[in-house]
């Protein structure tokens, strides 16, 4: 069980797929932070598959927002591995609020390329059971546990 913490689903949001430079300054920023990209994929949600990749914040305010903006157009997603996966790539990203990243972490990929609290380029698991959650919705036939034996001596 100890390895599955050492991966992380990170999403490039519409907003930055639409724009080639920032696609590929923010995968330079993936791998020079220090991770490994362990599968990827290219894929346009559906409304229905937004709704329940984003179910636990149904009925919040935002929610029919974040669902219209999500289902706008092509994600990236990676399945990235380091030793601290969840809470780099976390801080990689910046805070969710892009007007206050960009001030106060203007080195972060949303403090960078963030437009509003909905056009924030990037998202991250928030835990282990998230990220083990947003793995099998993503790549179902992912194995961690198989991945994870093969792949440890890598990534001491
Ligand atoms: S919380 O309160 O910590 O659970 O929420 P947070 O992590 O800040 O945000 C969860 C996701 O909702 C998006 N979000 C918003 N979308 C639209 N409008 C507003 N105001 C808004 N606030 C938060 C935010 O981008 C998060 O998306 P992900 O994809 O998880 O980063």
């Amino acid at each position: 069980m100890k390895n599955i913490l050492k991966l992380t689903l990170a999403i490039l949001k519409p907003d930055v797929v639409k724009v080639p430079f920032v696609v590929q300054e923010i995968r330079h920023r993936i791998l020079t932070a220090g991770f490994y990209v362990v599968q990827s994929r290219s894929v346009n949600l559906s409304h229905q598959e937004v709704e329940h990749f984003y179910s636990e914040h149904a009925g919040r305010f935002f929610h029919q927002r974040l669902v219209t903006f999500m289902k706008s157009g092509p994600i990236h997603v990676h399945i990235l591995a380091h030793p601290e996966a969840i809470q780099l790539w976390r801080q990689t990203m910046g805070p969710t609020k892009s007007f206050i990243t960009q001030f106060e972490a203007p080195e972060t990929i949303r403090g960078s390329f963030g437009l509003t609290d909905t056009r924030n380029c990037t998202h991250g698991s928030d835990s282990l059971a998230s990220a083990l959650k947003e793995i099998t919705f993503f790549f179902p036939k992912f194995n961690y546990e198989e991945w994870s034996e093969k792949h440890e001596p890598l990534l001491r």
